[in-house]
């Protein structure tokens, strides 16, 4: 099972952005986190990070071609990005949106995700580990498919 995981915008800045909001986690440090669940799984997963949409949507697609699932953070993209949306609708594999903050207890424009009417299911406000847990959803997800 190929598990693709897709970081949105500003991701890479994770550590030194808005630590009191995002917390000191770096992406690297996630992406090392998903890769021992990963190990313990006893699946693959692949992890980009991509500040600009068309590239976001490229790897989205690109997935729907090699991957068996998707768990997406599309950041800024979450709120605005029809583009997104409409990638993520076209793809005929489930997938997972994460956040790592809580979005419903943000901005007011933050609190709707254009992006998650595209996906099975949402998870946030849990830190790197809202990506853990979503690789976990969508492995299930997949098997259950089966
Ligand atoms: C985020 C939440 C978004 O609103 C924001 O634009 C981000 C990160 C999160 O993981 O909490 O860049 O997706």
């Amino acid at each position: 099972m190929i598990v693709a995981v897709i970081h949105g915008p500003n991701l890479n800045l994770l550590g030194v952005r808005e630590p009191e909001v995002y917390g000191r986690v770096t992406l690297e440090e996630i992406d090392r986190r998903i890769a021992e669940v990963a190990e313990e799984l006893g699946i693959e997963v692949t992890t980009c990070q991509h500040n600009g949409e068309g590239a976001i949507i490229d790897a989205v697609q690109r997935a729907g071609c090699e991957a068996d699932g998707i768990v997406i953070n599309p950041a800024g993209y979450t709120h605005t990005s029809v583009a997104i949306h409409d990638a993520l609708k076209a793809v005929r594999i489930p997938v997972i949106e994460v956040h790592l903050s809580n979005i419903l207890a943000r901005e007011d424009w933050r609190r709707r995700s254009m992006t998650a009417l595209a996906c099975e299911g949402v998870i946030g406000g849990l830190g790197a580990e809202s990506y853990l847990l979503a690789i976990r959803g969508i492995v299930a997800l997949v098997e259950a498919a089966e």
